[in-house]
């Protein structure tokens, strides 16, 4: 950072000295003055220094200022530049210049106003906050306006609107909130305008047509929202386009294709659907085309392959059909070429094969079939491909492993067949350093000139149907993931013969396999010092004893030990391992947990599941004192008591409590975890009413507290929770009549099997059904609702695939008992 301090101080002493040779300032003393007074607005705090970029070039920030006083030539001062002429201040540009505060009134910027011929401020980069003051438009011969990269808050309007001349507008990373609906049609100047990543709101208005001598436009990262207006084609000088990380909707306008000098078009992120406009194709110099993590359907429209200055193209996470269009063939500058996670179909799309440029190619999860070709070769510049999640069926052309800049092959979940050829590998530097190749149908060895991948980091080798020898392991230096599951043909792994073969291993997957454990100790101990793990998983692998050998494993992270036959006590050294911070110990048979050695706690295990168990007795109070704990799954065991009070320990960090089927009793813990998005008590012995304090678990998203004996009312308080969707009161002893309550979005309701009664509105559910059609639920978070199948519907669904569902009324005794409202749960999608 010095360096960059120095290296700037010496471009600026450069500058001002060519300057001085070519032209005579004196400061106008009145302007002076006006410097002066502007600059003890700020403090400096050289401290706190940001990275600037300044014409490309990354450097430190500098106070300008700082080289400002009464006794010298104000335009030879940093930052200021004069017009040759008539001497006056020009240019202010204190950019990157350690500048702090705030625009406390108007008195500070008015003052600029006495600049009469000021017409660029950049003030960018700096830590100014607060609201920018109206004066501003006093300065009203501004031309250019910089105030991006810092904290300036709430509306721009009305402080901009009197700058009617104004070109060049950045105010991106600030926390400029409102709509531009308002005033954006009022800069028919503007050239230049980035508001991305702010907190605009509100729809782009038709006005922004009179821009048209714009030719960059950014509102990306915002909360705009509501559909293009066609108007955007008016905007016929720019250049680059982006509307990305937004939450604008609807079509786009084919108007877009007016848009002729476009280079670059952003549109990802945002909830644009139907087709893509064939007339895209019509943006002749668009070199990067990026419309990825929408719901547009339709196929790719084959004028793409008209645009033949594109370098890259992003259309990822869409409702894409169809094959990938043949005119593709001509886009010979492609480098990018991401398709993945779409509905296309077809063979490998040999139009591919013409694009020499190709670096990137993703194609995963799709629905290509037929063979890869061979001629893959002829993409000599490849370096990453992934074609996972797909048909694909054949041989692994071996010419693959001869593209020289290949670095990465992911082809998991395939149909491929046969056996691994690494072809000619003769070239001894191969770059590759992922190869992904599992859960395919390979068979044969696996060649032990698999050494020659000097550089392999990543393999995958799951679900191989032949004997692996691990001993070709021992070549791979760089190895750092591999994933070894379910190796159906390779009998019994000895895990710490496999640890052996390395000396530190980042991940390692031997889930599905058969695996047993070196007890003895003096081998164990032996072992122990030269092997690093930093992720383990054993899952379902037929063990019975707890690996010792992991005690003094003080990196590893996350541990998989579920699906075994494990008896006795989970170990108390488990929760001493520094680094652990996931431990899945669900499905075996442990009765306990140990507590009697336990000096530290590990304080970062966010995820324990201990599902599935034989656990019995209280819910151990040692739980409480894991603070980090987000996940905590006790569900399926014998625990009994009441819930324990200490758990309000974790009532900020908490995000998932499951202590479903157990024999707790009690009533409801009183606390309120404002965390907590799934709460699952159901099948347990609890009593008493539903807590008041659940109105402050404001984050939930799940409550179920089926099969159980609370005895309430209808909780129609629930409907504070904003988030909640997902409400099972299901076979406990709720009574009296369902209160009509605005819940916003609910998309699954259970109140069977209680004691409800009176007369059910019949728009109840009308308007939740509405509410919850509207609620797309896009959070992949590890949430699970763990309801029964029975009840008819699919557990994890719901959050999975975004699918509202409303299971109402099954079998409750709606009319006082008359038993007739009977119902099936109904798909509202
Ligand atoms: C500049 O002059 C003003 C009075 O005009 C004085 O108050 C101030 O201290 C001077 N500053 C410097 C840096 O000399
Ligand atoms: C700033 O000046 C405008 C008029 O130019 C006035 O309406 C506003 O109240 C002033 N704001 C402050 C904080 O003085
Ligand atoms: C801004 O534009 C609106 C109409 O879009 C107009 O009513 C208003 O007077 C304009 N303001 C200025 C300062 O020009
Ligand atoms: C399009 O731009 C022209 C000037 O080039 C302007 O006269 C017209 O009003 C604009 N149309 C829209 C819809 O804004
Ligand atoms: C733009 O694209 C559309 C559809 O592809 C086409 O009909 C139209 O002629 C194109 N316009 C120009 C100016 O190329
Ligand atoms: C690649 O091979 C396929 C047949 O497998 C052929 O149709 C195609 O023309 C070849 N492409 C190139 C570029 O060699
Ligand atoms: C694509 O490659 C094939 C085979 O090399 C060739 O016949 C065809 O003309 C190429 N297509 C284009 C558009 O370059
Ligand atoms: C293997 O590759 C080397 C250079 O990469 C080449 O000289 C040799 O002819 C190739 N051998 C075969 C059989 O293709
Ligand atoms: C334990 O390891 C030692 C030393 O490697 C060996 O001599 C002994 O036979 C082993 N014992 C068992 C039970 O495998
Ligand atoms: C361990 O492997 C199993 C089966 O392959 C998988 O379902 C599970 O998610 C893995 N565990 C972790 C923590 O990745
Ligand atoms: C529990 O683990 C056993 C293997 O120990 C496995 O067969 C069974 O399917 C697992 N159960 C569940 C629910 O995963
Ligand atoms: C519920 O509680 C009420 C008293 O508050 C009692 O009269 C009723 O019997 C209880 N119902 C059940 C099923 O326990």
């Amino acid at each position: 950072m010095t360096l960059s301090f120095l290296f700037l101080f010496i471009f600026k002493f450069q500058d001002v000295t060519a300057f001085a040779t070519t032209a005579r300032h004196l400061c106008r003393p009145g302007q002076r003055n006006v410097l002066l007074e502007f600059k003890k607005v700020f403090e400096i705090r050289r401290s706190s220094s940001k990275l600037c970029n300044i014409n490309g070039r990354i450097v430190g920030s500098y106070p300008k200022t700082e080289s400002w006083g009464n006794n010298s030539d104000c335009c030879y001062w940093g930052g200021v530049t004069c017009d040759a002429k008539s001497k006056d201040v020009i240019k202010l540009d204190l950019s990157c210049s350690c500048l702090h505060g705030r625009f406390h009134s108007n008195t500070s910027l008015v003052r600029l106003q006495n600049l009469p011929s000021l017409k660029t401020l950049d003030l960018s980069n700096n830590y100014l906050y607060g609201q920018v003051p109206s004066s501003i438009g006093k300065l009203s011969r501004l031309t250019s306006l910089s105030l991006s990269n810092n904290r300036f808050s709430g509306e721009i309007l009305p402080s901009v609107e009197n700058i009617p001349r104004l070109s060049f507008l950045r105010l991106s990373n600030n926390l400029f909130s409102g709509q531009i609906r308002l005033w954006i049609g009022n800069f028919s100047h503007l050239t230049f305008l980035d508001l991305s990543s702010n907190h605009f709101a509100g729809q782009i208005p038709f006005s922004i047509g009179v821009l048209s001598q714009l030719t960059s436009l950014s509102l990306s990262d915002n909360q705009f929202s509501g559909q293009i207006p066609t108007s955007l084609g008016n905007l016929s000088h720019l250049t680059s386009l982006d509307l990305s990380s937004n939450q604008f909707s609807g079509q786009i306008p084919s108007t877009l294709g007016k848009l002729s000098h476009l280079t670059s078009l952003q549109l990802f992120a945002n909830q644009f659907s139907d087709q893509i406009p064939s007339s895209v194709g019509n943006l002749s110099h668009l070199t990067s085309l990026h419309f990825s993590h929408n719901q547009f359907s339709g196929q790719l429209p084959s004028s793409i392959g008209k645009l033949s200055r594109l370098t890259s193209l992003d259309c990822c996470e869409n409702s894409l059909v169809g094959r990938i269009p043949s005119s593709f063939s001509r886009l010979n500058q492609l480098t990018n070429l991401v398709v993945n996670s779409n509905k296309l179909s077809g063979k490998f799309p040999i139009a591919l094969l013409n694009l020499t440029k190709l670096s990137y190619l993703s194609l995963s999860n799709n629905r290509f079939t037929g063979t890869l070709p061979p001629n893959i070769t002829s993409l000599s510049n490849l370096e990453f491909i992934s074609a996972y999640d797909n048909a694909f069926v054949g041989p692994l052309p071996s010419s693959l492993f001869n593209l020289p800049a290949l670095t990465s092959i992911y082809l998991t979940n395939n149909q491929l067949e046969g056996s691994l050829k690494f072809g000619n590998t003769s070239s001894p530097s191969s770059k590759l350093r992922v190869l992904s190749l599992g859960s395919n149908k390979f068979k044969g060895p696996i060649p032990s000139s698999i050494s020659k991948l000097a550089n392999l980091e990543v393999l995958d080798i799951s679900h191989w149907n032949s004997h692996v020898d691990f001993s070709i392991f021992s070549l791979l230096r760089s190895l750092q993931r591999l994933y070894l599951s379910h190796l159906r043909a390779t009998p019994r792994i000895d895990l710490s013969a496999i640890l052996s073969c390395f000396k530190s291993l980042d991940l390692l997957d031997l889930s599905g396999n058969h695996v047993f454990l070196a007890t003895n100790k003096t081998t164990v101990s032996d072992l122990l010092p030269s092997v690093v793990i930093s992720n383990l998983n054993l899952s379902g692998c037929g063990i019975t004893e707890f690996p010792e050998l992991l005690r003094t494993q003080t990196l590893l992270q996350t541990l998989d030990i579920s699906n075994n036959e494990i008896k006795g006590q989970v170990p108390g050294w488990l929760w001493m391992l520094p680094n652990l911070g996931y431990l899945d110990l669900s499905n075996n048979t442990f009765i306990g947990f140990e507590t009697s050695t336990i000096r530290k706690l590990s304080s970062v295990l966010g995820h324990l599941f201990g599902s599935n168990n034989n656990f019995s007795g209280e819910v151990p109070s040692l739980l409480c004192e894991l603070h980090s704990l987000r996940t905590l799954d006790l569900s399926n065991n014998n625990f009994s008591g009441s819930i324990p009070l200490c758990m309000g320990n974790l009532k900020s960090t908490l995000s998932v409590l499951n202590v479903r089927q157990n024999r707790l009793s009690g009533c409801l813990p009183g606390n309120a975890f404002e965390s907590l998005r799934s709460f699952d008590v159901g099948h347990n012995q609890l009593v008493g009413k539903l807590p008041r304090s659940l109105v402050h678990f404001s984050a939930l998203e799940v409550l179920n507290v089926e099969s159980n004996m609370i005895n309430d009312t209808f909780p129609f308080w629930l409907n504070s929770l904003q988030e909640l969707k997902v409400l099972v009161l299901r076979s406990n002893a709720f009574h009296g009549p369902v209160h009509q309550a605005a819940f916003l979005k609910l998309q699954i309701i259970d109140i069977s099997h209680n004691h409800f009664s009176g007369i059910l509105p019949s728009d109840y559910f009308v308007n939740l059904r509405k509410m919850s059609s509207l609620e797309v639920n896009k959070d992949r978070s590890n949430l699970k609702y763990t309801g029964e199948a029975a009840i008819g519907f699919v557990p994890g669904i719901v959050f999975g695939l975004a699918i509202g569902y409303i299971l109402v009324c099954y079998k409750t005794e709606w009319f006082s008992g008359r038993n007739k409202h009977r119902s099936r749960s109904t798909p509202t999608r």
